[in-house]
């Protein structure tokens, strides 16, 4: 009997009996009837609300999508910060008291700051899902990705992730951490200029939980040694005047990508800079960069999502 999802908010809150049993196998229930063609009905008459303060395109399209394959309606307002009555000052709790007067099943919200998610749950009687707060968590990220992880290896116990780039302000790394957490035998290579370097908090859930993890600034130090590694764009939006990020030690090429362990895998949550250019166009059709396979998987893991929220 699978266990009553109310709000997903942060990836700590999952257990890896909650991946194992109920969310792999259900994700890959979902991608099985998508890609078989099948017509589900599972959440017909169900509508969900998507409220995005920030810009989005995988995340909210794949919410989306999601709703409807399941039969579900969608209300979006993809622009909320500027044309939602936040504008006006009203907080995260009253917009979300007011979704919940309007009686939506479940209500999908991206902000563009810290604890928002939890702030709507907190007064909420719908299911919340955090489509990202800020510099905080992308939960929802962080599933398709352990997702994808697993669908290549069969497993997430022993293997070495290097995670690169934007660590700091980076929301997708910070959730699949919490996540990598809950394995055995992980390692991880944190790789960033010194200034994006991963946040105190994470180093100390590493450290509790058992995770061997080391500090590089530079890629080619680690490229032929992980199993997975991770790229991320410099997240420009959120650095404080003088920060800055030019890509050096973080950006692959075809030399690089040469010495990547055979079996290993390249993601990236997407969007990649054109500007930094971490993972350069001319690389895309290489078979271990399966970044478009993992964004597909967000809309198969988003399907398994708001089925458990609203279904439970
Ligand atoms: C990420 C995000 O919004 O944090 N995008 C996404 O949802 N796939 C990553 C990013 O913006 O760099």
């Amino acid at each position: 009997m699978a266990s009553r999802l109310k709000h997903i908010l942060k990836s700590q809150q999952f257990s890896r009996q909650w991946l194992e049993e109920e969310f792999f196998p259900l994700s890959k229930k979902m991608k099985k009837a998508v890609l078989s063609g099948q017509r589900l009905t599972d959440l017909d008459g169900k509508i969900v609300s998507l409220l995005f303060y920030e810009p989005s395109t995988r995340t909210r399209t794949s919410f989306q999508q999601a709703a409807l394959k399941l039969g579900a309606l969608t209300v979006a307002t993809e622009n909320a910060k500027e044309f939602s009555s936040a504008v006006k000052g009203e907080t995260m709790k009253d917009t979300t008291r007011i979704m919940n007067s309007y009686h939506f099943d479940a209500v999908v919200i991206r902000s563009d700051y810290e604890g928002a998610a939890e702030e709507a749950a907190s007064v909420s009687t719908a299911p919340i899902i955090n489509a990202g707060d800020g510099a905080g968590q992308h939960p929802t990220q962080s599933l398709l990705d352990i997702f994808t992880i697993y669908e290549h290896f069969g497993k997430i116990d022993g293997l070495r992730i290097a995670l690169v780039g934007d660590l700091k302000y980076g929301r997708t790394v910070r959730s699949l951490s919490y996540l990598l957490g809950k394995f055995k035998d992980i390692k991880i290579d944190l790789v960033a200029p010194d200034s994006l370097q991963m946040r105190d908090d994470i180093l100390e859930y590493y450290k509790e939980h058992g995770i061997e993890f080391q500090k590089y600034s530079d890629i080619a130090k680690i490229i032929d040694k992980a199993d997975v590694i991770y790229m991320t764009r410099a997240q420009k939006e959120r650095m404080k005047e003088g920060e800055k990020a030019d890509g050096s030690g973080v950006v692959l090429n075809r030399e690089l990508l040469g010495k990547v362990k055979s079996g290993s895998i390249i993601m990236h949550p997407l969007p990649r800079s054109s500007d930094i250019n971490e993972i350069p166009e001319e690389l895309t059709d290489d078979p271990r960069i399966v970044i478009f396979e993992e964004a597909e998987n967000g809309l198969f893991t988003r399907m398994a999502l708001l089925k458990m929220v609203i279904q439970g």
